[in-house]
């Protein structure tokens, strides 16, 4: 029967390639046939601490009969108000030059849909976060894949050499890369930013690598600095993240941005772990030993481990990294594979407790030693 849907919808969503998310917890659980609590989640390099108890009792305030009834019954601030001037307190920005969005996702996906328009070149270096080809295909925009060094590095005179035959309108960078963990330079970023195209340096893993390229803004207003709580923050649930940037362009990306897709309870809580960063401050330096330990450990059981500034791990594994995601998986421990170019032989650990890791390095031994035997 002919179908008059199809031939409603853009041409190009029928060949267009989904973003691959991570299983859910409890679907996961049920097709495992294992109890929820059992389950070992590293594979989205989310915080297994989850947020302070100041981020916790502000959430909790919600649920009381006033904050329903103040808060949650109401649509939020379509500013983010009072989340924004606690970023720009805590970074040493105004407000103006920050916009807060349903993750840092949609700041990604804003600042697409502000520049590019069919065909319009946006230049990557490869492997690194699947979100940004993902929006790019969105406006039918062309991805430009520059291929980092055998050591992850930014090959720099390739990538300005792709943004100029390209006239690329932007270029983002994962600081530090995502999956590889390794930092990106301020000399890497300064060598781009000269180019007339925006600049993104996407710092989602910041809080542990403590570099950040937000000060750079004033000299450079086509840098676009983006954050997120859903790593240090532990609210990967309640979607929200921020970009900073020169306030002429965050007042332009605004226009753009649908009003209230920071909601009520992200908001809130965003607000209170922001003010409460001391608070987790420890628990981000320890998260940060855990992976340094992690990382030798993984070594003495004969992986070899990227070195990495971030709260995982990218490692490559003496046996089929695929079978390694499987049997892992029949154990209840969540990681992800990539079966990318350069990646296949790889998988990705987020940094847990060190409990976490004592049963994951277990159940790896088990499986190199069985894999190896056949
Ligand atoms: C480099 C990088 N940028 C952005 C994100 C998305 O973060 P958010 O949860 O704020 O959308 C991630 C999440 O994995 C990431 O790794």
């Amino acid at each position: 029967m002919h179908n008059p849907i199809a031939s409603l919808l853009r041409a190009d969503i029928a060949g267009f390639a989904p973003y691959t998310p991570i299983v859910p917890l409890d679907v996961l659980a049920q097709r495992l046939g294992l109890p929820l609590g059992d389950l070992i989640k590293l594979d989205a390099n989310e915080n297994p601490y989850g947020p302070t108890a100041a981020t916790r009792a502000a959430l909790a305030e919600l649920a009381t009969e006033t904050g329903a009834r103040t808060q949650t019954a109401l649509y939020p601030d379509p500013d983010t108000t009072s989340l924004r001037t606690a970023i720009g307190t805590h970074l040493g920005q105004s407000p103006d030059r920050i916009i807060c969005g349903n993750g840092s996702d949609e700041i990604i996906d804003v600042l697409m849909r502000a520049t590019i328009t069919p065909g319009a070149a946006v230049v990557d270096a490869t492997p690194t976060f699947g979100m940004y080809a993902y929006s790019t295909h969105l406006y039918q925009g062309t991805y430009i894949e520059v291929p980092r060094t055998a050591s992850f590095a930014l090959d720099i005179d390739q990538m300005r050499a792709a943004i100029t035959r390209h006239q690329a309108k932007i270029v983002i960078l994962a600081a530090p890369n995502n999956p590889t963990g390794n930092p990106l330079t301020r000399d890497e970023l300064l060598a781009l930013l000269d180019l007339p195209l925006i600049v993104v340096s996407d710092e989602a893993y910041a809080e542990f690598s403590g570099i950040s390229f937000v000060d750079l803004i004033d000299s450079h207003p086509n840098l676009v600095v983006l954050r997120t709580f859903s790593k240090w923050a532990g609210l990967a649930g309640l979607r929200v993240g921020y970009g900073v940037m020169h306030e002429t362009l965050a007042a332009e990306l605004r226009k753009i941005k649908p009003p209230y897709t920071v909601n009520v309870a992200a908001d809130v809580a965003a607000t209170a772990a922001i003010r409460d960063y001391a608070s987790m401050k420890p628990l981000l330096e320890q998260i940060c030993q855990d992976r340094d330990a992690f990382a030798a450990q993984l070594t003495t059981l004969g992986c070899a481990v990227y070195p990495s500034v971030a709260n995982f791990l990218l490692v490559r594994t003496p046996v089929s990294a695929s079978t390694v995601r499987d049997e892992l998986m029949k154990a209840g421990i969540l990681i992800r594979y990539f079966p990318k170019p350069r990646l296949a032989d790889c998988i990705r650990i987020s940094i847990g407790t060190a409990a976490q890791h004592e049963r994951v390095l277990d159940v790896l031994e088990t499986i190199f030693v069985q894999q190896k035997g056949q």
